[in-house]
């Protein structure tokens, strides 16, 4: 929850739906700052205490050096000079007294402008107008004006509007440019900057006196403002490089539209940016995608090749290499619908599974259960941890049910994949219920090439370390394997 509403509820009186009116005020807060060239507070009574004004939402203009040092919100006005704005909140109409502050050579003018919202008077909203530079020119008149005319909604309740903000992160601002419409659409004033917009959209007219759609711009949200008196936020296309922002804000008076404000960006910079950001991860994409698509391409061709061969031995070793690529596509798989220097590894896991049951022949059925997960790796981690498991699991699936329960057709072999992260490291175990290693087993003495490939990848590559061993006939029997990495690739 924001600051202001916190404060509302602890410290003053004001009912929920005043206190979201002041936050709709707030949200357009910076707008008229810099409309006024001004700080601006907005003030409240607290509770229990009306004579006492406390600060609730305070900003500086960005168009103008602040004459305020402090950080005013929270605080109670204390002193004579700040009685005229008891005298607004009483009164209900504008009074302008002059206040010292600590940044400002002399007294400076404050404006003290009443906030009501369904005809009581909530709030006062303090211009603190600091010292002038000469005459206002004709942009500053300009500004000055609307602001005015924005006041005076605050002061009859029709600003903030109820349905849409007006200001806010990511919205045009009074530095983007600004538009001054008149009652039927016409042009009255146009900042450089919002000419300069115009010009994006192919307008080299000059725009004074114009309505936006003899300029050959159409805008709903001009339509719907000076119809509806409704704020709205639209983007206008001239093409795929060019757009430009527009908010468009009602004036209104006595109920009756009298022009619009309309703050306008050209956002075409940031589009360009954007197309190029999607179609650079289209490529990354794309190039997964095609990397995929070649390792399937290299493991067909294996597949290919060891049916044409007799020879048991062949066989074995070329369905091996097809089973090894395939298990590295499986990266890239993920990849290419994600792309980046992370995968989900829980997404990767299931394709080495499904990969392992599909490709390894057992005579006994065989169930992979799968426990926790490791979050998303860094893929220079995920592409041989995948090979890693897939080694494993069709190590457990191929070898652990050998001669599994001849006598009972029943029984199921279960291997079981532990995922965990413990600390920086990543920890996959991997038990079957199967007949355990052989006596002469040594994982340092591979002549095989699955268990050196692992061995290989854990100890060099992955900078962890690996264990197998056999679980206790009590416990189950079978093979146990657990692998430690850390998450992070070093070097
Ligand atoms: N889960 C397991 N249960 C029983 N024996 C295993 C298991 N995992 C590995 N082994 C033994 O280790 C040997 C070496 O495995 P590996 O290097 O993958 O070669 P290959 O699978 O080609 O035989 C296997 O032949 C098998 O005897
Ligand atoms: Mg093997």
């Amino acid at each position: 929850m924001s600051a202001l509403s916190d404060l509302c509820e602890d410290r003053t009186a004001l009912h929920p739906a005043e206190i979201d009116h002041l936050l709709r005020l707030t949200a357009s807060w910076s707008l008229l700052a810099d409309l006024s060239f001004s700080d601006i507070v907005l003030v409240t009574p607290t509770r229990g205490d009306s004579r006492r004004m406390m600060v609730v939402a305070q900003a500086r203009p960005n168009n103008r050096a602040t004459v305020v040092n402090d950080d005013m919100v929270g605080d109670v006005l204390e002193g004579e000079q700040w009685a005229h704005v008891e005298l607004a909140f009483d009164s209900g109409s504008r009074v302008v007294g002059e206040v010292l502050l600590d940044l400002s050579e002399g007294p400076v003018p404050a404006w003290c402008i009443p906030v009501r919202t369904r005809g009581s008077v909530i709030a006062v909203l303090v211009r603190l107008q600091g010292p002038l530079r000469g005459p206002a020119s004709s942009y500053e008149q300009a500004y000055l004006s609307i602001f005015e005319r924005l006041c005076s909604m605050v002061s009859t309740g029709s600003f903030p509007f109820r349905e849409d903000a007006v200001g806010g992160p990511g919205l045009p601002r009074v530095g983007d440019g600004i538009l001054l419409l008149d009652g039927t659409g016409r042009i009255e004033f146009a900042t450089p900057n919002a000419t300069s917009a115009l010009h994006r959209l192919g307008v080299y007219e000059a725009s004074e006196g114009r309505r936006l759609d003899e300029l050959g711009v159409r805008s709903r949200s001009v339509e719907r403002a000076l119809s509806y008196g409704l704020p709205s936020l639209e983007d206008i296309e001239e093409d795929a490089d060019a757009a430009v922002t527009m908010n468009c804000v009602p004036l209104i008076e006595l109920d009756v539209v009298t022009g619009a404000l309309v703050l306008v960006r050209d956002v075409s910079d940031v589009r360009q940016l954007n197309q190029m950001v999607l179609n650079r991860e289209a490529a990354i994409r794309e190039v997964h995608h095609r990397v995929k698509n070649n390792l399937q391409t290299i493991s067909s061709l294996l597949r290919l090749q060891s049916r044409r061969t007799t020879q048991v031995e062949t066989r074995t070793a070329l369905h091996e290499a097809e089973r090894r690529v395939r298990s590295i596509a499986v990266v890239h798989e993920v990849l290419s619908r994600e792309p980046g220097e992370e995968v989900v590894f829980d997404e990767i896991v299931r394709s080495v599974v499904v990969l392992v049951e599909d490709t390894v022949l057992t005579p006994h059925p065989i169930e992979i259960v799968v426990n926790g997960d490791l979050g998303t790796l860094s893929t220079d981690v995920a592409t041989p941890l995948a090979l890693c498991l897939t080694e494993i699991l069709t190590n457990a699936v191929e070898h652990g049910f050998v001669d599994f329960a001849d006598n009972d057709e029943t029984a199921v072999g279960i291997v079981t994949l532990d995922l965990a992260l413990e600390g920086d490291y990543a920890v996959c175990e991997v038990r079957d219920n199967g007949r355990g290693l052989d006596e002469s087993f040594s994982l340092d003495v591979p002549t095989s090439l699955g268990l050196s490939i692992v061995r290989d990848l854990v100890r060099s590559q992955l900078h962890g370390v690996i264990e197998m061993t056999n679980v206790a006939s009590a416990e189950g029997g079978g093979t146990f394997v657990r692998i430690v990495v850390p998450t992070e690739p070093r070097g």
